[in-house]
């Protein structure tokens, strides 16, 4: 897959890591930024890396930044995302296999690198189940829709 990536000051790091990760398991992986532990805002990255999701530049994005829920808030304000705010293993599955997420968010002050990359794994990994949850996400598209539309 192709994987957009992006992070804050605080998500820096783990960024870096992530991207090695999520390479050496084959994806093809587009850095977004940021490309140092200096403040920036999460905005910015969250918009990059989300943009290109929404427009079907790239399959997947992953945002990390100090708990993940600013990059989410964002995330989500855009066309065609869901974003996942994921910081355990049972969300990661979850928000794959029930809710189609296309975009996984981290909190790099809330868990350790090991415990990130098993959730980027298990992530990456999980299909979407589809079945009842379809018609979930129909819904989801036509609420979007009613909220784009106005
Ligand atoms: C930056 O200090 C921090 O607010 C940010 O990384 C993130 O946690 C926001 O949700």
């Amino acid at each position: 897959m192709k994987i957009a990536i992006g992070s804050d000051h605080a998500g820096f790091e783990l960024k870096e890591l992530i991207f090695k990760i999520v390479k050496e398991a084959g994806h093809e992986v587009i850095d977004k930024g940021t490309g140092c532990s200096c403040s920036v805002d999460y905005p910015d990255y969250a918009e990059a890396v989300s943009q290109m999701v929404s427009d079907g530049k790239a399959d997947r994005g992953i945002l990390i930044c100090g708990t993940g829920i600013g990059m989410s808030i964002v995330a989500n304000k855009f066309k065609n995302i869901r974003a996942a705010l994921c910081n355990d293993l049972f969300t990661a599955k979850m928000s794959r296999l029930h809710n189609d997420a296309n975009i996984l968010c981290m909190g790099a002050r809330v868990i350790g690198k090991g415990l990130a990359e098993e959730i980027v794994k298990t992530w990456l990994n999980t299909p979407f189940e589809g079945e009842r949850h379809l018609r979930r996400l129909e819904k989801i598209n036509i609420i979007e829709r009613k909220v784009f539309d106005k």
